[in-house]
C-alpha cells in the first residue's frame, strides 16, 4: 500500500496548531514549578529584605514557591545582565531598584540595556534612605559632621554596594553637596556593609530604611539625617539632611520587578496579579509602614506603570551622574 507523504505529515497549519495549543497549555499551567526571584546584592541587605517579604505572599498567589537567589556584583548590573539573557518563561523574574536607570549612564559598556532587554511587571516600593555612621564616630551632630569631614577627608570611610548601588548614589550626592572627598568601600551589597558599619571596619554608611529603621531605634548605628524632604513616621525624631542645610537634597529609592524579554503576556499579567497581591497583603503594607517605606498605588504596580517611570528617571538621571564625572569603563 502506498501512502501519499502529505496525508502522513502533519501540514504547516497543522503544526503551527500544535505549536499554539502546546503554548497555551504551558502558559495555562504556569507555573508548575518554583519561580526565582533574583536580587542584585548580599543576602540580608535592602533589597533582599523587601525581595523575601513578597516571595511568600506572591508565591501562595501562584501556588508556587518563589525562591530568592541572590547574583551579586557590579552594583546590581551582573545580575540584570544574567535576568536580560535567562529563558522567556516567567520562571526567572528579577527585582531591582532604581540602580536600573542609573548604570546606562555609571557605565560605559553595560551587557544589557533596561529598556529593551526586560518585560515589566510592576513597581513594588519606595525606601526612603538614612546617612549613617558607626556608633562611636565622634561628631554628635550633622553640623558637627560636616566639620569633622572637612578636616579629615579620606581618612573617614564611606561604605557602599558598588557603582550603581543607591548607597553610592546617595553617598556621591552628599559628598558633592557637602564638598568632600571620602574613601568609598564597596561591598557586595548593604548588607555586608552595615556588617562592616557595626564591626567599626567602616566609619559611614547611607543606606535604605528597610534596613536601617531597626538599628536607628537600638541605636545600634549613630544617624544624622534622612534623605526624604519630610521627616518619616517611623524615625520622627531624625532631622531630614535637607532641613540641616542640604536643600534639595533627596533620594527616594524606588523598585520594580521584571521579567527578560519575550516572556509571554499571559504569563506577565499571572505575575503582575501576584505582585498585586502581595504588594496589598497586611503584613507586607504593616511592615512596609513600620520601615517608612511606602506600596505604591495600583496604577504604578503594573508593565506600563514601570515602563513609564523607568524611562523618566533615565531621563533624569543621566545629567546629574555626568556631572559629578563618575562612570566606570
Ligand atoms: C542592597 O540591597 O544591598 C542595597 O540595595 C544596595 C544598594 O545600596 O543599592
Amino acid at each position: 500500500m502506498k501512502f501519499k507523504l502529505n496525508t502522513l505529515l502533519p501540514t504547516g497549519a497543522a503544526m503551527a496548531c500544535l505549536a499554539v495549543s502546546s503554548l497555551a497549555w504551558s502558559q495555562d499551567a504556569f507555573p508548575n514549578k518554583s519561580i526565582s526571584l533574583v536580587v542584585p546584592f548580599a543576602a540580608g541587605g535592602p533589597t533582599d529584605v523587601v525581595a523575601r517579604m513578597i516571595a511568600i505572599p506572591m508565591g501562595k498567589a501562584l501556588g508556587q514557591t518563589v525562591l530568592v537567589e541572590n547574583a551579586v556584583g557590579a552594583g546590581g548590573t551582573i545580575a540584570s545582565a544574567k535576568v536580560a539573557r535567562a529563558a522567556p518563561t516567567g520562571y526567572t523574574i528579577f527585582i531591582h531598584h532604581m540602580g536600573m536607570s542609573t548604570a546606562p549612564a555609571l557605565y560605559k559598556k553595560l551587557s544589557f540595556d533596561p529598556l529593551n532587554d526586560f518585560e515589566y511587571v510592576g513597581q513594588v516600593v519606595d525606601v526612603p534612605m538614612t546617612l549613617l555612621a558607626r556608633k562611636d564616630f565622634p561628631p554628635t551632630s550633622f553640623a558637627e559632621l560636616q566639620t569633622y569631614l572637612k578636616a579629615n577627608g579620606n581618612k573617614v570611610s564611606l561604605a557602599n554596594a558598588g557603582l550603581g548601588a543607591v548607597s553610592h548614589l546617595c553617598g556621591l550626592l552628599f559628598m558633592s553637596q557637602v564638598g568632600v572627598e571620602l574613601n568609598t568601600i564597596p561591598y557586595s551589597g548593604t548588607g555586608p556593609a552595615m556588617n562592616a558599619l557595626l564591626g567599626g571596619q567602616v566609619d559611614m554608611l547611607c543606606d535604605q530604611t528597610t534596613q536601617t529603621v531597626p538599628l536607628i531605634k537600638d541605636s545600634r548605628v549613630k544617624v544624622y539625617g534622612v534623605t526624604t524632604l519630610n521627616r518619616l513616621a517611623a524615625l520622627p525624631n531624625v532631622p531630614t539632611l535637607n532641613e540641616q542645610g542640604l536643600k534639595g537634597f533627596e533620594v527616594k529609592v524606588w523598585h520594580g520587578m521584571y521579567a527578560p524579554k519575550g516572556t509571554p503576556a499571559p504569563v506577565l499579567e499571572k505575575l503582575n496579579a501576584a505582585l498585586r497581591v502581595a504588594m496589598q497583603d497586611p503584613q507586607v503594607k504593616q511592615r512596609l509602614t513600620d520601615l517608612s517605606s511606602d506600596v505604591p498605588p495600583l496604577d504604578k504596580i503594573s508593565a506600563a506603570g514601570l515602563k513609564t517611570h523607568l524611562e523618566a528617571e533615565i531621563i533624569k538621571w543621566g545629567p546629574v551622574i555626568k556631572k559629578t564625572g563618575v562612570f566606570a569603563d
